[in-house]
């Protein structure tokens, strides 16, 4: 390729990735797979490898992170980013209406306010010349901020280049997802390293990182919520025109007539919070007229058109009475506090993880301590600090045991690991876990062999491992206590449905420590077949972009045991997919998620699930806010209720057929 080619190259391979990138990370909408766009980025990698000259400083390879710094600059902000006043009940919500009517001279019209999710992550200015991201910086003390740029360019939601040329200043909340909190504290923890109190606190500490390499590994992400620049007359149109130049705004957001609109959206919220990807703190009110907003004005600290309304701290205080040890399907042991049960944000709570020793030393914690315990979305509870001033002493020392709770041989500790372990796979909790992981929905998706049916599997040693889940009758089923004819058939079925999802499913649902779903399908997608992993070296594994020398050895180490090559053999034997046919032909319904329920008067539900494989989609047992169609027959069950009360699309099948078709 010359060089004319090759600036017609970036350009296209340039174009095509912002606009799947923006879908995808902006819209929440991608119309292509990951492989496909790793492929357009690797392409582009490589041919501005080849002409460096050719590289664009907005290019989306520049994201990957720059230079390590040895200090952050503080840069002043222009106009200093303001807190906000606190609502803390619905009085004081009133209050802010009653303030805000009469300093627009106003008697009992409705104010129109707009109601904002209140993010629980830190603050951040993004400057914006002639269109192009030239400066982010956090907000510091409001008035001083550190300089971050190179940071937050690795954060896909923030565009380099915006849809129009215009100067502006783009304000928000970088949050860290609960799930990749959860993920990032995972791996801290088997890296001995502290684990983050909060999502905030990771999110800060992966910004404030001088390497951005770190800050790149860490899937941070920012929802715009304010705009400096543009001429408008109300904020709702600001964010308007903001989604439009390519930021990623908060969809949750509404317009409300009037107090009592605000309320609603308050209640309805703080109801939902938990459902939230991520963490949020309380709702912002803020007057959406700008006249109306200049005419309130600020107070020293705060604007008076605004209002963060706080839901009740998810913290609460309680007693540790005693310490249990789980064991876990990779054997780790972890200390859970069994707590005096304490309401925290409307959720009882009577237990809460202490992680592992170090983490007990670390933050003192005896047995008998009055406790600060803190919940987050659906994170487990955890253990804050401890309240020494609360202390008799009689609390007592937390001593790890030397031998597994269950199955009692001895336990072992790593060296430079914080986590303890029981190293025999046959300890029955660990069997047990591990038949629990391979049934999630996650993994394998057999949904009727629940957390109780696997235990009374185990208890009836009807199954010790995976494989023997396949070879399951209903007569032995029936056999256990609370199964009938119906319930044993049902969990039949969902272990028999199981069998043919993709490998990748697979891979991760055996359990491998350090597998989860991301590497799960990085390993699927190079190679065919589970078989072809047997005997595989770290040093191979780690060609793999995405995966590190850690999870490299893990999975070296599980497939070169024998009984897991054996393990795998009688799953295939048992007819289950072990190998990803290579897509073939057309492929229409190409990452679309089908549920069957009802009747099927034209085919066998097996045969059109064969089917909608065949073209590229994926056929599911079970209804989820992923399932793009749910296909409903005659006499159709639960399922038409749940897809209905999640919005998802609802066709015949009549109407599945002619998708079909028109494939
Ligand atoms: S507006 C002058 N909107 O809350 C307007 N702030 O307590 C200032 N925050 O420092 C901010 N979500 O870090 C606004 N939708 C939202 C927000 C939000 C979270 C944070 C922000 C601010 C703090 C104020």
């Amino acid at each position: 390729m010359d060089k004319s080619q090759a600036k017609q190259k970036i350009a296209s391979l340039t174009k095509q990735i912002k606009h799947h990138a923006d879908l995808y990370y902006t819209k929440d909408k991608p119309v292509i797979s990951d492989q496909e766009y790793d492929q357009f980025f690797r392409q582009l990698q490589k041919l501005e490898k080849e002409f460096p000259e050719l590289s664009a400083e907005d290019s989306p390879s520049q994201r990957v992170g720059g230079k390590p710094l040895k200090l952050f600059k503080t840069i002043t902000h222009k106009t200093p980013l303001l807190s906000l006043d606190n609502a803390m009940n619905f009085e004081e919500l009133e209050a802010f209406d009653e303030r805000v009517r009469k300093g627009l001279g106003l008697g009992e019209e409705r104010v129109e306010y707009v109601a904002e999710l209140k993010m629980d992550g830190l603050a951040i200015s993004l400057l914006y010349k002639h269109g192009k991201f030239v400066q982010g910086a956090t907000r510091g003390d409001g008035k001083n901020g550190e300089e971050i740029t190179q940071n937050l360019k690795t954060i896909r939601s923030i565009p380099l280049t915006l849809a129009e040329p215009v100067d502006l200043e783009a304000r928000g909340e970088a949050y860290l997802p609960l799930k990749d909190f959860a993920a990032l504290n995972e791996e801290r923890e088997t890296a001995g390293e502290p684990r983050f109190a909060n999502p905030r606190n990771a999110a800060a500490g992966s910004l404030r990182q001088l390497d951005p390499k770190i800050t790149a590994s860490r899937p941070l992400d920012i929802f715009i919520y304010f705009g400096l620049g543009p001429d408008m007359k109300k904020h709702s149109d600001v964010l308007d025109y903001l989604a439009q130049l390519g930021f990623k705004t908060n969809p949750n957001t509404e317009i409300c007539s009037g107090l009592s609109e605000v309320k609603n959206f308050v209640e309805k919220w703080e109801e939902k919070r938990d459902k939230l990807p991520y963490e949020i703190d309380g709702i912002v009110v803020k007057v959406n007229s700008f006249p109306d907003q200049k005419k309130l004005g600020f107070t020293a600290r705060a604007p008076r058109w605004a209002i963060a309304y706080k839901f009740a701290p998810r913290q609460a205080e309680t007693i540790i009475e005693k310490i249990d040890l789980q064991v876990g399907r990779t054997g780790a042991i972890t200390p859970v506090a069994k707590l005096s049960p304490v309401k925290v944000g409307g959720v009882t709570v009577k237990r809460a993880t202490l992680h592992n020793e170090d983490e007990v030393k670390r933050k003192e914690i005896k047995i008998g301590d009055y406790v600060k315990i803190q919940r987050a979305g659906d994170v487990i509870p955890e253990v804050v600090s401890v309240i020494k001033a609360k202390r008799t002493g009689d609390e007592k020392e937390f001593q790890m045991p030397k031998h597994c709770p269950v199955c009692n041989s001895e336990l072992y500790r790593p060296e430079g690991e914080a986590i303890t372990r029981c190293i025999n796979a046959a300890c029955p909790a660990q069997v047990k876990e591990r038949i629990r992981h391979f049934c999630t929905r996650e993994a394998m998706d057999i949904e009727h062999v629940g957390p109780a049916v696997v235990d009374q599997l185990v208890e009836h040693k009807l199954v010790k491992d995976v494989a023997d889940l396949y070879g399951l009758t209903t007569k032995e089923l029936e056999s256990l206590a609370r199964f009938a004819e119906k319930s044993a058939r049902n969990v039949i079925d969902s272990i028999q449905n199981s069998k043919d999802r993709p490998s990748d499913r697979l891979l991760y649902a055996l359990g491998i420590r350090m597998v989860g779903r991301i590497v799960a399908s990085l390993i699927a997608q190079h190679y065919d077949s589970l078989e072809d992993l047997f005997d595989i070296k770290a040093g191979e594994l780690e060609k793999i972009h995405g995966i590190g020398d850690k999870v490299a050895s893990s999975v070296e180490r599980f497939f070169a045991q024998k009984e897991n090559h054996k393990l795998i053999e009688r799953l295939k034997k048992d007819g289950v997919r072990i190998t990803d046919q290579k897509a073939k032909g057309p492929q229409p319904l190409k990452n679309k998620t089908f549920v069957f329920t009802g009747g099927l008067a034209m085919m066998a539900r097996p045969e059109a699930e064969e089917l909608v494989r065949s073209l590229g989609g994926h056929p599911s047992s079970s209804v989820s806010k992923q399932t793009d169609y749910l296909v409903a027959g005659t006499e159709p069950g639960t399922k038409y209720e749940k897809a209905k009360k999640l919005g998802v699309k609802i066709i015949s099948e009549k109407e599945f057929d002619s998708l079909i078709k028109k494939a």
